[in-house]
């Protein structure tokens, strides 16, 4: 019988909802030495995290996330909450010698992301950020073309995040319209594009021409616990919109790349638009993330007659893809839950040390690096869009 991992997961609403599903397949996906145990999951509210545990599968809840810590019977932990919550908790859990898996943003302050990487490097534990869109089955084969060499020298990297979640006036002000610029639209759903775009391309080294926005500027109190991106009962009340809704900057690779990326959780009728294009002087890939199934692949072949861009649909033979589908068959799709299956997967892979493991998941350094470059990004906004260097360690 394999070895258990004794799992106890902070935050059960819009994350813990899809950790949980990973933790409950990954085991029934694939055939690993470690077993993930889903032994304790914690919220606020009794009744809530009570009602959480039972849907979501979870042996036992409680309402203080430092019992979970204190606990010698926890091996990982994994947490959900948001941004500004992730530092004290993960600090206290990697003290404690567990292995800590944390959603992005690594935090929600640069002294609080530093503290976790230099605990990351003083701990003899497993550590990751919640990247998941690097277990993309097309997202990592892009990733194979343009490290192949494959487009040639690479001329252009243009990245989106597009959401709507934030149109509606009468949405509740909830935690992720407050914390300063870069804390908004940059941190909830730029770093996920930011991240895509160096796992692509390698790191980007510095940004320019940044101009940040906010159409809403205030937004009405929410009357009960607001569940991720979602509407609720709200009061007369209103507050102040603290950070952006929309960011837009140029940036450059270290490999001196180009690029563009534009980030709005204000764009009419795009519910979740990650895509990118990278160019190089010889193909083009493209990524949409509302046809996750598939990319764009184009190069010289076979002829100019007939030349254009191939629709790749993805399949078996794709990184991210054998042992993960109930059904392994080219064209039975690929969709977020399998991500968030295959990132634990990784974690565990990376604890046991398996000889040629899945690459590692994101670590708290590149969580780290995604935190510096939205930072360069306000502080080039905020200098009329002059360039910031993004410091490369
Ligand atoms: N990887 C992704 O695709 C992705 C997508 C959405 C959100 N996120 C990230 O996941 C994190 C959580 O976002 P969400 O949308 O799930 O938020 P949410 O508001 O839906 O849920 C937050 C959870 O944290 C709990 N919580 C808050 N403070 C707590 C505390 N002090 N003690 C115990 N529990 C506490 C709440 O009870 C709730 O269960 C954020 O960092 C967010 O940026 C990642």
């Amino acid at each position: 019988m394999s070895q258990q991992l004794r799992v106890g997961m902070v935050g059960y609403a819009f994350m813990g909802a899809a950790h949980s599903q990973a933790w409950r397949t990954v085991n029934h996906a694939f055939d690993l030495p470690l077993s993930a145990q889903m032994t304790v999951v914690c919220g606020r509210n009794e009744s809530s995290v009570a009602a959480a545990a039972a849907k979501l599968g979870w042996s036992e809840h409680t309402t203080d996330w430092r019992s979970v810590i204190d606990r010698d019977d926890i091996d990982l932990v994994d947490i959900c909450t948001p941004g500004d919550t992730h530092a004290e908790i993960a600090l206290a859990a990697l003290a404690a010698g567990k292995h800590v898996l944390c959603e992005k943003p690594l935090a929600g302050s640069m002294a609080d992301a530093r503290a976790m990487v230099a605990a990351e490097e003083r701990a003899d534990v497993v550590t990751a950020v919640g990247y998941t869109f690097r277990r993309s089955p097309a997202i990592a084969a892009i990733r194979d073309h343009v490290q192949a060499g494959e487009l040639g020298e690479t001329t252009l990297f243009n990245g989106r995040y597009w959401c709507d979640y934030a149109c509606d006036p009468r949405g509740p002000l909830s935690w992720r319209y407050k914390g300063g610029p870069g804390s908004g639209a940059l941190a909830d759903i730029g770093a996920h594009v930011i991240d895509a775009g160096q796992f692509v391309c390698g790191p980007i080294v510095s940004v320019s021409g940044a101009v940040l926005s906010t159409q809403i500027a205030k937004r009405p109190l929410p009357l009960g616990a607001v569940v991720g991106h979602d509407a609720g009962p709200v009061s007369d009340e209103v507050g102040e919109v603290e950070n952006e809704d929309a960011a837009v900057f140029s940036a450059r690779f270290a490999s001196g790349l180009s690029a563009s990326f534009s980030v709005s959780r204000t764009a009419f009728g795009m519910p979740n638009g990650l895509a990118f294009d990278v160019f190089g002087l010889g193909g083009r890939a493209s990524f949409d993330w509302h046809r996750p199934a598939e990319y764009l692949f184009d190069d010289p072949q076979p002829e100019a007659r007939t030349r254009g861009a191939r629709q790749v649909i993805v399949g078996p033979q794709m990184p991210y893809f054998a042992g993960g589908y109930p059904m392994a068959a080219p064209g039975v799709g690929s969709g977020n839950a399998e991500m968030f299956v295959y990132q634990c997967r990784a974690f565990l892979d990376q604890i046991v040390g398996t000889p040629d493991p899945l690459p590692p998941n994101a670590t708290f350094a590149d969580g780290l690096h995604t935190m510096e470059i939205i930072q360069a990004v306000v502080r080039s906004a905020q200098s009329d869009g002059a360039a910031v260097a993004v410091p490369t360690s």
